[in-house]
């Protein structure tokens, strides 16, 4: 049985992950935190989702909380606090502010809750999980970001929209920046097991047209709605579930890697993972000669504003 935390569960990703985790049958205990003052519009959250409960047979406890000291315990903490973009940034803008705002977190995390696993959603996501390895003093294997997740979901439906066939059938990975710089692994795209690039039709599929939907995805839901809350929700559920079922899944994550694809390190970006209790441990792989080529100028990038961030 575990406890979880969400940090900046007043925002409306931290209050659908608060619902989406809470139906996990590891949790048994749920801690929405805010910041200092936010404790009545905290207290309402928890209600709110206390009465979902029997509906839906749940019975983890909702716990609330504006004193960081009560983060102790927590088995991991999903880390959603920080500015949220606008429709016009990128999520790099946002870099700097949002860096502030983690490190101050990190550094207090280190001796609050120094066993707990830390999984960051604050964008730009791989900056911030550099960001909060660097002052949490956690190991890497217990601090990384949602990533690539998100995006290779959005490519998985895209894919299995385009094929008619069942999302489950599509494994597919995109690494690199959660952000312009993405880089799709067609080499490691599968349709119900068989490499896509051995399908007939696979000279049909639109590739720049789907990318160009997966990576505009995000912009287009805060142009229409403001956030986006529940493929982000739904991705920390599928984090958390995978984590505490200590599920060994591959799934792909912002992780510290030394070396693991290609020998390109020293940076936290997307690549795959190995996702257990424990933390997360990166695969090292082997992948077409283009997308190698391509993931180094996103690791580059991301590198570069890391650096800048850290100055
Ligand atoms: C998105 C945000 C989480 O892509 O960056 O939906």
């Amino acid at each position: 049985m575990a406890k979880v935390a969400i940090v900046g569960a007043t925002g409306k990703v931290g209050q659908y992950a608060a619902l989406s985790i809470s139906r996990i049958p590891y949790v048994n205990e749920v801690q929405l935190y805010g910041r200092p003052g936010s404790e009545g519009i905290l207290e309402g959250i928890a209600r709110d989702l206390i009465d979902s409960f029997a509906a839906t047979g749940t019975d983890s406890s909702v716990s609330w909380s504006c004193s960081i000291e009560d983060l102790k315990g927590s088995d991991v903490i999903i880390f959603t606090a920080g500015v949220p973009r606008k429709a016009h940034q990128t999520r790099n803008d946002l870099a700097l502010e949002n860096a502030r705002i983690v490190k101050d977190f990190a550094e207090k995390i280190a001796t609050i809750a120094p066993d707990s696993l830390l999984l960051m959603i604050t964008n730009p996501v791989d900056i911030m999980t550099h960001v909060a390895l660097k002052y949490s003093g956690k190991k890497s294997n217990e601090v990384f970001g949602i990533g690539t997740h998100l995006d290779s979901m959005r490519l998985k439906s895209a894919i299995a929209s385009f094929f008619k066939v069942h999302v489950s059938e599509v494994h597919t990975r995109i690494i690199g920046e959660h952000g312009e710089s993405m880089v799709p692994l067609w080499s490691a795209t599968t349709i119900g097991g068989i490499q896509i690039s051995n399908l007939p039709s696979f000279a049909r599929v639109p590739i720049d047209e789907i990318m160009t939907q997966v990576k505009c995805s995000g912009q287009r839901i805060i142009a229409s709605k403001g956030a986006t809350v529940w493929g982000p929700g739904e991705a920390i559920g599928t984090l958390i579930r995978t984590i505490l079922g200590n599920e060994d899944r591959i799934l792909t994550v912002s992780a510290y890697i030394k070396a693991e694809v290609h020998n390109i390190g020293d940076v936290c970006i997307g690549v795959p993972v190995r996702i257990n209790r424990s933390g997360v441990y990166p695969v090292p792989i082997r992948i077409e000669p283009l997308e190698v080529r391509n993931f180094q100028m996103s690791v580059e990038k991301i590198r570069r504003i890391t650096k800048e961030v850290f100055n």
